[in-house]
């Protein structure tokens, strides 16, 4: 586990500034980064070296939010809003999931496909279907990602087909998920997941909100992604003051919670303030929030409230797995809110989105998504064979090429927390 990768080492410390070292070396043991360097130091002269030159090396990816079972429908059904896509497509295909070989046959063409995209950590949403769920856990571990996954809870406004019994039976699922896969890997955790407010009843999410507590889990769900969504949850918790507040009130919005809320595009004031107030990190999705017609998320003033962010893939809402093409969606859609709704707010730049698809969304994980000293080393290098060039570029030039023009994710080797997968 310790080595030394060679080659053009890119990496962001911070939101604003990417580093760059020509002809570097990266040197990682015991899965961490011990740091990056011009001239390999004399005392690692002894560790294996493996030969990049030439080629970029750049932190792993982190999605912050997508939904396994949706991979293989993605691409289809895409001129829906949220709610007709919900019923007509997604709640019709993650019903299938009941069938568990069929689930061990989609989770393989997902697990297999993620394994080989630049995306190192993950926090996914399964079904609410229990072996499946399982299955997902599985592959998951057998393929080296590091992941949270969370078993659905949903027990109302859903099709009978897709929907828990009560907020008991939902509950009981949730324990015994957690009793079975709890501790059963190390590198595939469980994440609670009410999949938002107008699928989960209050005395659902209070139950989860004890579960929470009782095994200390980190929480995902989705937050003021569609204007009918937002009036919706208005009117099914009426006391609550905001979208975020009905999470809030039973203790599921950060705080002492580590909680992932996707979307936020249509966050207010006081929503904002109280993610900041509680660290809850915001899970950029910019394809999905384009396709479902949801909007554009305000990300310039979320960076500039230091609120931690980062991207997410929201597949199926968002149709491909690239985290570096959501960074150049990211980009994209800030651009047309400059121009279209807010000129005050400026677009992203390339270092901007390269930090959160790095270590913006990777600190959800701990120390991930930097070649800073001390951090899990998941690295990239990429395969740029496919998008030859003819002239001198500097490194900066070499990975927003990439950024845009990569399609797949062409990875060349992948190391998560030190170990190869590839
Ligand atoms: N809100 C509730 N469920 C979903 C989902 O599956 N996808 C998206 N984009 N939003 C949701
Ligand atoms: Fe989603």
């Amino acid at each position: 586990m310790n080595f030394v990768l060679k080659g053009d080492i890119c990496w962001s410390h911070d939101a604003q500034h990417l580093n760059t070292i020509k002809d570097g070396f990266l040197v990682c043991e015991g899965g961490i980064v011990t740091g990056v360097f011009k001239n390999l130091p004399e005392k690692y002269a002894g560790l294996p070296v493996e030969d990049y030159s030439g080629k970029l090396i750049v932190p792993g990816l982190t999605d912050l939010h997508i939904h396994a079972p949706q991979y293989v429908f993605r691409g289809m059904k895409m001129d829906l809003e949220l709610l007709e896509w919900l019923n007509t497509s997604a709640f019709p295909e993650e019903a299938k999931y009941q069938d568990t070989e069929y689930a061990r046959r989609a989770y393989r063409i997902f697990v297999d496909d993620l394994r080989k995209s630049g995306t190192t950590r993950c926090c996914m949403f399964a079904t609410l279907h229990l072996p499946a769920t399982k299955v997902l856990m599985e592959l998951l571990e057998e393929s080296g990602q590091i992941s949270y996954v969370g078993k659905v809870n949903m027990d109302r406004n859903s099709p009978d087909y897709l929907c828990e019994e009560s907020a008991e039976a939902s509950a009981e699922a949730t324990v015994q998920w957690l009793a079975e896969t709890g501790k059963a890997f190390p590198r595939t955790k469980p994440i609670l997941t009410p999949r938002f407010i107008p699928s989960c009843s209050d005395e659902l999410m209070e139950r989860l909100a004890a579960i929470q507590k009782e095994y200390n889990l980190p929480v995902q769900s989705h937050l003021s992604e569609n204007h009918g969504e937002i009036s919706w949850v208005q009117e099914l918790v009426p006391e609550s003051r905001f979208y975020g507040d009905a999470y809030d009130r039973v203790g599921l919005f950060g705080g002492n919670v580590p909680t992932i809320m996707a979307h936020c595009v249509h966050s207010g004031e006081e929503e904002t303030e109280l993610m900041k107030k509680r660290g809850v990190y915001i899970a950029h999705c910019p394809q999905s929030n384009t396709n479902l017609m949801s909007g554009i998320a305000p990300v310039r003033t979320y960076l500039e409230k230091e609120i931690p962010m980062g991207l997410g893939s929201d597949v199926a809402g968002g149709a491909v797995l690239s985290i570096f093409r959501a960074m150049a969606d990211a980009i994209q859609v800030s651009k047309l809110r400059a121009v279209l709704v807010d000129h005050n707010l400026k677009p992203l730049t390339m270092a901007e989105a390269f930090f959160l698809g790095t270590k913006g969304g990777g600190s959800f994980f701990g120390k991930v998504g930097s070649f800073d000293a001390g951090y899990e080393c998941d690295a990239l290098v990429l395969d740029e064979g496919k998008i030859p060039y003819p002239q001198e570029l500097t490194i900066e030039e070499r990975l927003e090429r990439f950024i845009y023009l990569s399609g797949n994710d062409d990875i060349l080797h992948k190391f998560v927390k030190g170990r190869r997968l590839f």
